[in-house]
């Protein structure tokens, strides 16, 4: 054993009351959401799997809306298998990542046709359900059907390389981080011998949406709120000082810069606007329009790329650039407005949004740097 795993192990060993003070800090101080049942009480499997799959790469924030109107128009999820895909869509527009709703649809139809209306309560049943991969399983088994198992989102790697100080980097340190986390579930009752591990009954979604909670509000990642935190006694990375700098990630492996353009178009207090493809990178989010994004291209190519629209007479060129850097490469966009008059029509597949409601549209960071630079705001 390397001594930093023996020093992790300490740890673990020494600080088996963790749990408990998770749990007692949950039942004080757990967040209202939507999809939560009330303390004690069993939550629904539906909601559960519904709230997972949305918040699949997007804000609880974000999903709070959306999530109510599909509960009032499909109360379950037999309604929603036999809703029509066309429908779910519609419903889903704004939300992104559109495979997500395909997806959601195809697993209601499964559940319908192959359970019976009921969602299958081990991690390895849901598995088998379209849309439902290792983390969504197991935050449907523990939350839902209290599997003890113990779903590793973000925010729950954040809070745990903290607590432990995990010095390898993400992504290699995900497995450690996974048995770190588990250890935070309350310990298994002594067994007759023929519990499974993840068959038997316990507290784990808890613990699991105590972790998510923690991560949401006082272990953030930057300035964390340790005074207030119920694992601070314990904390390695607390007592190192350094808790922010965790978790680690190795350096990213940028390619070369890519360059283009976008353009900031409004109309009014309208902002021209359209969805990326579904699939590849950012796949069907929002975005304004613009040229593709290629290495070594010149400002006057990416120009090239502006929208059709005859009202603007001149793209006016923001100072500076807008950069980004994505996992694979870094980006820089150059920035162009332009302001056209009220009844002017949108270009073939590209649509006016209310700049009030920008909130909703499911922007990428990328974009959201972009409008900011290009409205001033
Ligand atoms: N993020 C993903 N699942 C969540 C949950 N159940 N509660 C809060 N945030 C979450």
């Amino acid at each position: 054993m390397s001594s930093r795993i023996a020093a992790q192990a300490k740890l673990i060993e020494d600080s088996a009351g963790r749990p408990a003070l998770l749990l007692a800090w949950y039942d004080r101080h757990r967040r209202w959401l939507p999809w939560r049942a009330a303390a004690g009480e069993r939550a629904d499997p539906y909601l559960v799997w519904l709230s997972e799959i949305m918040l699949q790469q997007t804000t609880v924030k974000a999903v709070g809306p959306y999530f109510e109107k599909f509960v009032t128009r499909w109360p379950d999820v037999a309604a929603l298998g036999r809703a029509s895909l066309d429908d779910v869509l519609r419903m889903w527009a704004g939300l992104g990542y559109y495979s997500r709703a395909r997806n959601l649809h195809a697993c209601a139809v499964a559940v319908l046709r192959d359970h019976g209306g009921a969602f299958p309560e081990t991690e390895e049943g849901l598995r088998a359900l379209p849309g439902i991969g290792p983390y969504t399983a197991a935050a449907i088994a523990a939350i839902a059907f209290d599997r003890r198992t113990m779903p590793v989102d973000g925010n729950i790697e954040r809070v745990v390389s903290r607590l432990f100080a995990v010095e390898e980097p993400l992504p290699q340190s995900k497995p450690l981080i996974q048995q770190l986390a588990a250890t935070l579930l309350v310990p298994s009752r002594a067994g007759d011998g023929k519990s499974r591990a993840g068959d038997e009954k316990s507290r784990a979604g808890d613990s699991a949406q105590a972790l998510m909670d923690l991560g949401a509000s006082i272990c953030t990642p930057k300035k964390p709120a340790c005074a207030l935190c119920p694992l601070n006694d314990d904390c390695a990375g607390r007592a190192r000082g350094d808790q922010e700098t965790f978790p680690r990630k190795a350096p990213k492996k940028t390619g070369s810069l890519r360059r283009g353009a976008a353009f900031v178009v409004t109309r009014g207090g309208e902002l021209l606007v359209r969805s990326r493809p579904e699939r590849g990178l950012l796949g069907g989010m929002t975005e304004v329009p613009g040229s593709e994004w290629r290495a070594g291209q010149e400002d006057d190519a990416a120009l090239a790329a502006a929208p059709a629209i005859k009202a603007v007479r001149r793209w006016r060129r923001k100072a500076g650039v807008v950069t980004h850097v994505f996992t694979h490469f870094a980006l820089e966009l150059v920035v162009y407005t332009a302001q056209v008059p009220t009844r002017t029509r949108a270009p073939a597949g590209m649509r006016w949004v209310e700049i009030a409601t920008l909130a909703d549209e499911a922007f990428p960071s990328v974009m959201r740097k972009v409008i900011a630079h290009g409205l001033d705001i």
